[in-house]
């Protein structure tokens, strides 16, 4: 859990896609569906999102309406609040949600029968399916339903992922870009402490700022998917400034961003293993036919091509 807990506790962001527009709460298709799900909702409702990170889709259900009485949980140690201020417009919204942190789905300490419905924005296929479900349908009250937006391994999402993967793990590998980067991290943290560098220190420097600025090229050019050359450039955008800054460069300064891309690159990997194909949503289907009286899964189809699964059951 350790890279969602520093990822919800660093990143001002109300959702996971902190470098997209959807920062700043969900827009266009992905509001759209949840405001329709919302509008029919009775007032004063109790709804809980799970796998609710920053609060991004709760935020969005408490601004339908402030009536609802909206709890918002996550396996992660969640705290929106310490990161926005009184002049954000989503802060009046967080704080009247109720969010509770540290509570996997699997482990729902919510009381039985005590929620109307429950919702999930891309969080609900992160936890060991069966045994979230039956917490779900446990909490929920009579003819309460759970929906949920989830993960499809045929999304452009999934995609994205992939190619951000395939970035990281080349960024990260043993002899990759930022173990050279260590290495000149700490040349330059044993040169910050002459006064002055003699000659054949200025050329050692030279060279070895010469070889990795060549590495990063051979690096970069390595990625020929416009998509992954994308990723790198993302990256690229953090690394560069380092480089350039040579003389307060530290090998903790490396040791830091490194953790940052790993913890990056876990996030990759649990959405691209958490999403579901068309297999995984059919053994769905098929075990929720059991306990649920009303059973959807079907795909969520937008311009761009495949965003998700929509789950749709009530009890
Ligand atoms: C992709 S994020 C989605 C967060 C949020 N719903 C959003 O729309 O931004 C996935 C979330 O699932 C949470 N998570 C992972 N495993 C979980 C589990 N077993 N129970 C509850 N939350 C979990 C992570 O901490 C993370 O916040």
């Amino acid at each position: 859990m350790q890279h969602w807990n520093s990822y919800w506790s660093n990143t001002k962001t109300l959702n996971s896609f902190a470098e997209g527009q959807q920062q700043h709460g969900y827009s266009g298709d992905i509001a759209q569906f949840w405001q329709a799900i919302l509008q029919p909702v009775a007032e004063n409702s109790t709804i809980v999102d799970i796998a609710t990170g920053n609060g991004g889709l709760a935020v969005l259900a408490q601004q339908h309406n402030a009536s609802f009485n909206i709890i918002a949980t996550d396996a992660a140690d969640i705290n929106p609040l310490t990161l926005f201020s009184p002049s954000d417009d989503c802060y009046p919204a967080l704080q009247q949600i109720q969010f509770m942190a540290n509570v996997p789905t699997e482990q729902l300490t919510l009381a039985s029968n005590s929620v109307d419905l429950v919702i999930s924005q891309f969080g609900f296929e992160y936890a060991p399916l069966a045994a979230a479900l039956a917490q779900i349908h446990r909490v929920l009250g009579k003819k309460g339903k759970f929906i949920a937006l989830v993960h499809s391994q045929h999304s452009f999402i999934t995609q994205d992922c992939q190619d951000g993967a395939t970035v990281l793990q080349q960024l990260l590998q043993t002899d990759g870009l930022l173990s050279q980067l260590m290495q000149f991290a700490n040349l330059c943290q044993a040169l910050a402490t002459e006064t002055q560098l003699s000659t054949a220190q200025q050329q050692q420097f030279s060279e070895h700022n010469t070889a990795l600025l060549q590495f990063f090229r051979q690096t970069q050019q390595q990625f020929t998917v416009q998509n992954q050359q994308e990723w790198f450039n993302l990256i690229a955008k953090d690394l560069v400034p380092l480089i350039m800054n040579w003389q307060s460069l530290t090998s903790a300064t490396v040791d830091k961003t490194k953790q940052n891309l790993q913890h990056f690159l876990q996030r990759i990997q649990d959405q691209i293993a958490s999403a579901w194909t068309n297999q995984r949503a059919e053994e769905v289907k098929a075990l929720c036919q059991t306990t649920w009286q009303q059973v959807s899964v079907e795909q969520m189809q937008i311009e761009e091509g495949v965003l998700c699964w929509i789950v749709q059951l009530q009890k």
